[in-house]
């Protein structure tokens, strides 16, 4: 069961249906959505119901236990092939965060060696990624708090809490840990334009920890870095390339240059299902593309001088070099390089 420092959760599965808290109206609503059939799932990420490069990956799991169940009451023993195109459709989602095609290539591999009614394996596996992501943010928590010097402020970017994991999460997940060990004098969080996760889904919970947070505006950074006010940087990742260049949220690379520049810490936190080392550089990671509406208006409201164009990014790359440490629950590489990363994939 949750804890006081991880009451959320994202994803459920509840009497053989998909359950997902609608972060797209978090704080001002707390709805769920019931999702039956894998194309829903898919939507469901493609429109940012569930995000997170964890949240996506557990979702899809259980999508494709929704897949191989429409299928196998349609098809019976020939559900394969329609299995096959479902999950190829999941897998298109968003291009950015490796876990989903981790997912489904982990869903994949178990139906290869299944015969007859191919749900209860498929569910019992789902159901071992959600919880194995979970224990995960339990470690990298401890593992990155023993980073941290009792008095520091950290900054954070975008959200990487329970809703964009199995629960308790991986940079937030530092972070709780980190309070829980009373070394934290201030957590900072930016807004995170243009879906404001950091304003919405970070602040939210949060302030349910009890935890004290402070929001800014993603500019103000630098200058909150300058004041001396934060000692640590701390992000998650939605896909780690295998010489360390780590993608994350857009806005990430500028905070690590000012991290840098100032010399504050920058710590990556992510599961090893995060780390993709078919990729060998920043360079070769896909980075999605979204609406330009995203950028020219705000909460559905148009902000934006009519005719203006807008160019929106989700994600940037962060290179290795401006990155102190990188946890994932396999344990800690300091400076990262493909050599250091390689032996802790091995
Ligand atoms: O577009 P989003 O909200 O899915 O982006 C999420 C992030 O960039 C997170 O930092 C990343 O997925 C890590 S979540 C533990």
């Amino acid at each position: 069961m949750p804890d006081t420092n991880d009451r959320v959760r994202a994803v459920a599965w509840v009497d053989d249906m998909l359950h997902l808290l609608d972060q797209r109206y978090l704080p001002a609503r707390e709805d769920t959505l019931v999702i039956s059939d894998c194309r829903a799932a898919a939507e469901a990420i493609r429109d940012m119901v569930v995000r997170g490069a964890p949240a996506i990956g557990i979702t899809a799991a259980y999508a494709a236990v929704l897949a191989a169940r429409a299928r196998f009451s349609a098809d019976g023993d020939g559900w394969r092939a329609g299995f096959e195109q479902d999950l190829a459709d999941l897998g298109q989602a968003r291009p950015t965060a490796v876990n989903l095609g981790w997912a489904v290539r982990c869903m994949r591999e178990k139906a290869a060696g299944l015969s007859g009614d191919p749900v209860p394996a498929l569910l019992e596996l789902a159901r071992g990624i959600h919880e194995e992501d979970i224990q995960a943010n339990r470690r990298m928590g401890e593992l990155g708090a023993q980073f941290i010097a009792p008095g520091s402020g950290v900054l954070t970017h975008c959200n990487t809490g329970s809703l964009a994991t199995g629960g308790y999460g991986t940079a937030l997940g530092v972070i709780r840990s980190a309070w829980a060990a009373g070394k934290l004098d201030a957590v900072f969080a930016d807004e995170t334009r243009p879906w404001l996760q950091g304003a919405r889904l970070t602040a939210w919970e949060l302030v349910r920890d009890g935890i004290p947070v402070t929001l800014l505006v993603d500019g103000a950074a630098a200058h909150l870095m300058k004041q001396g006010r934060v000692q640590w940087v701390i992000v998650g990742s939605d896909r780690i390339a295998a010489n360390g260049d780590v993608a994350n949220k857009i806005g990430t690379y500028s905070a690590a240059v000012a991290a840098r520049h100032h010399g504050v810490k920058f710590m990556v936190v992510a599961p090893s299902s995060t780390v993709d080392m078919a990729i060998a550089s920043g360079a070769d990671i896909p980075i999605e593309m979204r609406a330009p509406e995203e950028v020219l208006g705000c909460g559905g409201q148009p902000v934006a001088a009519a005719g203006a164009q807008a160019w929106n990014p989700a994600f940037d790359v962060t290179p290795a070099a401006l990155v102190d440490v990188i946890v994932t629950e396999r344990g800690v590489v300091e400076q990262p390089d493909l050599a250091k990363m390689t032996a802790m994939m091995k």
